[in-house]
């Protein structure tokens, strides 16, 4: 089959490569571009390790045609560093909260965690835990990937981290069940929210 030309821009820059028309666009970012933090994991859009922002759009790029992409804007891990290498914000919260396991999963999380910051939104941990369910992580690391998300929110918005889970509730003791001459203890009900 004849090759084609994707003309589009990748991080920021004009970029023209030859594809086959059968391709997909994380074959064309991987092999064609050498952008290999875009992973290929399930290849049928369960996983979102292929995920990038396409105008600005969390996609799985395993079934995202490359013929698809013309005159789009696509966004990879490769292009969130500033200039300087200053990581991006929703890196470093990944760092310091560590996030990060094995690290396959982690460049199509991140890339759905700028596309919830890019919102400029808040959102509960329940809110960010849907928003981040189309990604599989088989470290299972998914609290620290919530709480890096969250964090990433306070970085860059800076209005306040979601309500956190809400806590064990405190139930006093019946007096009756309280033998003469104790304290009063409020007793902790394991497990309830
Ligand atoms: S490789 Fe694309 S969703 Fe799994
Ligand atoms: S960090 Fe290993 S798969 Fe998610």
């Amino acid at each position: 089959m004849d090759m084609r030309i994707l003309k589009c821009t990748v991080n920021g820059k004009p970029v023209q490569v030859g594809y086959d028309p059968r391709e997909s666009l994380l074959d064309t970012l991987r092999n064609r571009l050498g952008l290999t933090s875009v992973k290929r994991g399930c290849e049928v859009g369960e996983c979102g390790a292929c995920t990038v922002l396409i105008d600005g759009v969390a996609t799985d790029t395993c079934l995202y045609l490359t013929d698809w992409a013309q005159g789009r804007d696509i966004l990879t891990v490769e292009g969130l560093q500033a200039a300087d290498g200053t990581l991006h914000p929703v890196q470093q919260a990944f760092i310091d909260d560590f996030a990060v396991q094995c690290g396959f999963c982690t460049p199509g999380i991140i890339m759905s965690a700028v596309e919830i910051v890019n919102t400029g939104k808040t959102y509960t941990r329940d809110e960010l835990r849907k928003l981040l369910s189309g990604h599989l992580c088989r470290c299972t690391g998914y609290e620290n990937i919530i709480n890096a998300a969250a964090d990433a929110i306070e970085r860059v918005n800076g209005s306040g981290r979601p309500k956190p889970a809400p806590g064990p509730v405190v139930v006093p003791p019946r007096p009756e069940d309280v033998p003469d001459g104790a304290p009063l203890k409020p007793e902790l009900v394991a497990g309830a929210e």
